[in-house]
C-alpha cells in the first residue's frame, strides 16, 4: 500500500520514524529531565526560520496547526463587537474556535463566502468588502484544504495593516507542499503542520508571529511576564514528547524539505506569494 494523503498527515519516513522511536526510548530512560531538549530544539527553531524565511525570534514550535491557530485566535484581545473577517471555506476547527470567541466574548465573526475556482482579484475584493470600521482581525488560509484554492496573502496583508487589521493566515497545507518565504508575505501571523508536507513526526507544527507583535498575543498556557514579547512563551505547554521536534532536525528533514520545495519550484513557479489563484 502506497499511503498518498499527506495531507492528513504523512507517512513519516523510516528515517524520521526512527529517530522518533529512539528519542521516545531515551527519553523514557531519563524521564525526570527535558533539559537536554532545548538545545536540539534552538536548532530546529533555527533550521525552520531559514527555510520559512522569518528570524529565529519570531518563531514558535507547536504540537500542530491547530494550535499555532488557536493561539493566535483565542490570544488575541477582543471586545465585544469586534469583528473578525474569515472565509466560508476555512478549517472548521478555527471556524469553530471563532463561534466560541462569539459565545465567550460577543465578537462578530463574517465569514465571506466565494466560489470555487475564482481569481486573486476576486479573493481580495470579497475580503475588502467585508471589512468595517470594528474589523480588528482577518482569517483565512494560504490555500485550502477543500480545493486547493490560493489567497493573494501579501496584497491582503498589505491592505490589512494598511488599516491597523491584524492578519492570521492558515499555512497548513502550505508549508513545504509550495516554496514561499514568511516574510515575502508581509503577514502578522501564520500557523503550519510540520506533520503534513514537510514529512516531520506526527505532532508537530510551526508558529509565526512578528516580532512586534509577539505580546499582543496571550500564550494557551501561562507564562511569566518576564516571557511576554519571547516567542517561546507559546512552548510552555508542560510536560511533553518536545524531543519529537528534535528529531525533524537529527532525521534530516530540513534536506527533505529543501528536495521537496525545489520540485515544487518548478511545477508553480509564479504561486510562492499566492498571488495567482488555483
Ligand atoms: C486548512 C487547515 N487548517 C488547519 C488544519 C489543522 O492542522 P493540524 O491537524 O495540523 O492541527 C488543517 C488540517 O488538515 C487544515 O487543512
Amino acid at each position: 500500500v502506497i499511503n498518498l494523503n499527506t495531507g492528513h498527515h504523512c507517512s513519516q519516513p523510516d528515517v524520521v520514524l526512527n529517530a522518533v522511536k529512539r528519542y521516545l526510548d531515551i527519553e523514557n530512560q531519563a524521564p525526570v529531565t527535558t533539559a537536554p531538549a532545548r538545545p536540539e530544539l534552538e536548532s530546529v527553531r533555527r533550521g525552520l526560520a531559514k527555510e520559512f524565511g522569518c528570524d529565529i525570534e519570531e518563531l514558535a514550535i507547536t504540537r500542530n496547526a491547530s494550535e499555532s491557530l488557536q493561539i493566535l485566535q483565542n490570544g488575541i484581545d477582543l471586545a465585544a463587537g469586534d469583528e473578525v473577517v474569515t472565509t466560508e471555506q476555512d478549517y472548521p476547527r478555527m471556524l469553530t474556535t471563532w463561534d466560541q470567541r462569539v459565545r465567550r466574548d460577543k465578537i462578530v465573526v463574517n465569514r465571506v463566502q466565494f466560489p470555487v475556482p475564482t481569481t486573486a482579484d476576486d479573493l481580495y475584493a470579497r475580503i475588502e468588502k467585508a471589512i468595517t470600521p470594528r474589523t480588528k482581525v482577518l482569517h483565512f488560509c494560504h490555500i485550502t484544504n477543500l480545493t486547493g484554492q490560493l489567497f493573494p496573502v501579501q496584497r491582503i496583508c498589505r491592505m490589512a495593516r494598511a488599516r491597523g487589521i491584524r492578519t492570521i493566515v492558515d499555512g497548513a497545507h502550505a508549508g513545504a507542499q509550495f516554496p514561499f518565504k514568511l516574510r515575502d508575505l508581509e503577514c502578522d501571523s501564520y500557523g503550519v503542520s510540520l506533520h503534513k508536507w514537510l514529512l516531520a513526526p506526527l505532532g508537530t507544527g510551526m508558529l509565526f508571529v512578528r516580532r512586534d507583535l509577539i505580546d499582543k498575543f496571550w500564550p494557551l498556557q501561562a507564562a511569566p511576564a518576564t516571557s511576554d514579547t519571547d516567542i517561546r512563551k507559546f512552548e510552555e505547554i508542560g510536560t511533553a514528547p518536545q524531543r519529537q521536534a528534535g528529531d525533524c532536525r537529527r532525521a534530516g528533514v530540513s534536506s527533505g524539505h529543501r528536495r521537496r520545495t525545489q520540485s515544487r519550484a518548478a511545477l508553480l513557479p509564479d504561486d510562492a506569494l499566492g498571488e495567482r489563484a488555483a
